[in-house]
């Protein structure tokens, strides 16, 4: 469905999609997935010189305060539950355990469904409300599935959740709640990607898997917008960000960048830095070694976020990593878990395994000493302990 333009009544600067490989424009008032040409994910582009000159942050205490560099051209089409704006708070006890200057938490676990996914599931069902479509189907590690159906509920948009059967009881049940068709397969998300193509395929219903449409990605990089506002505008030393598909990740470095090209920040940008589990790493062997080894045999984690054996968008993360001058480095499933206690013990906040891991993350690069004990470091909680029962 062609949207009707509503662009002069509409915050939104949004101009094209762009392939994130040759940069060919694709039209952003039709339904679109991926980057045909390239077989690469696309990226929304904005009309940032304008909308750097007149800068406008909404009353909004929510992710959608940044809607001028957000992809919905209609305010009616906003599916919200609330996501975004979540606390930034220092741990100055842990830190000074570390060693550290500044440690800081973005509590993404603060969002509606318990997740950071929020931000990228309203953004995408409200884009999908925008563009007419009535059916969706998610392949999930867990969280996504509970974001996409509580955001189809709200949105009277028909949704299918594929899930590994290992998965905690509380992502699973969720999913129903919200009245969601769950499906559960034996295997990792790349197994439930497969059927969720062929569900797609079969049904006409469109397929949220990440990265493979653009807008998901636009709604995780408010969580870079919130940094920077969070930190008066001035960006930390390091971020520490637990990924598997890499959304959050890449939304992070592109929200960085369209605030250097608005002209509201300016250099240097944080160093990226790129956490997985020892269980299932591809992002860090093409990182360190440029391929995956040849006994390769990816394994489920208590961290079920980070277990996704074959990310569709590891240009774009190992860009991230290279243009910031990061790293990326594993945790064990061992670590995690002491990092929860640890930190519930000591600074009272209950992470989620993928967020324990960015302490441990960060623990190993001061000792490694990619980390200064000057730097500013943030580590981003992306999930609530809760939803791991
Ligand atoms: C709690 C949690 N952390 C991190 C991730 C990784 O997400 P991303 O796609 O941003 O790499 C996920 C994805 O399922 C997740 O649920």
């Amino acid at each position: 469905m062609k949207i009707q333009s509503t662009i002069s009544l509409s915050l939104s600067t949004i101009k094209s999609l762009e392939c994130s490989s040759c940069g060919k424009s694709y039209d952003h008032t039709i339904i679109q997935t991926f980057s045909t040409c390239c077989n690469v994910p696309l990226s929304a582009a904005y009309d940032l010189p304008t909308a750097g000159t007149n800068f406008i942050r909404t009353e909004d205490y929510s992710m959608w305060r940044y809607r001028q560099v957000l992809p919905v051209l209609s305010k009616a089409n906003i599916v919200t539950l609330g996501e975004g704006f979540t606390p930034m708070s220092q741990l100055k006890k842990l830190a000074t355990q570390l060693g550290l200057q500044e440690l800081w938490l973005k509590d993404d676990a603060k969002n509606p469904t318990g997740s950071f996914k929020a931000r990228g599931l309203s953004m995408g069902v409200s884009k999908a409300k925008e563009l007419g479509i009535r059916k969706m189907v998610i392949p999930t590690a867990g969280n996504a599935g509970g974001a996409l159906s509580a955001y189809c509920a709200k949105a009277e948009i028909e949704a299918t959740v594929i899930m590994p059967r290992h998965t905690a009881d509380t992502l699973k049940e969720e999913c129903r709640l919200y009245g969601a068709q769950l499906i559960l397969l034996d295997g990792l998300i790349d197994a439930c990607g497969k059927m969720a193509r062929s569900i797609a395929a079969e049904t006409g219903a469109f397929d949220m898997s990440t990265m493979k449409e653009p807008y998901r990605l636009e709604g995780k990089k408010t969580l870079g917008y919130e940094i920077a506002e969070q930190f008066n505008w001035s960006l930390p030393d390091i971020i520490i960000y637990p990924a598997g598909g890499g959304t959050g990740l890449i939304g992070i470095w592109k929200a960085f960048k369209e605030l250097v090209s608005m002209g509201i920040v300016d250099g240097p940008l944080p160093k990226m830095v790129l956490v997985q589990s020892d269980q299932c790493a591809p992002m860090v062997h093409l990182f360190k070694d440029g391929k995956l080894p040849d006994n390769y045999a990816p394994q489920s984690s208590a961290a079920y976020g980070l277990a996704v054996p074959y990310p569709f968008a590891t240009q774009m993360m190992l860009n991230v990593l290279s243009e910031s001058k990061g790293t990326a480095l594993t945790v064990s499933e061992n670590e995690m878990d002491e990092g929860i206690q640890h930190i519930a013990g000591i600074e009272g906040q209950l992470l989620s395994p993928e967020g324990a891991a960015t302490y441990i993350a960060a623990k190993k690069l001061l000792h490694a000493q990619f980390i200064q004990p000057s730097d500013r470091v943030v580590m981003v909680n992306t999930g609530s302990w809760y939803k791991y029962r």
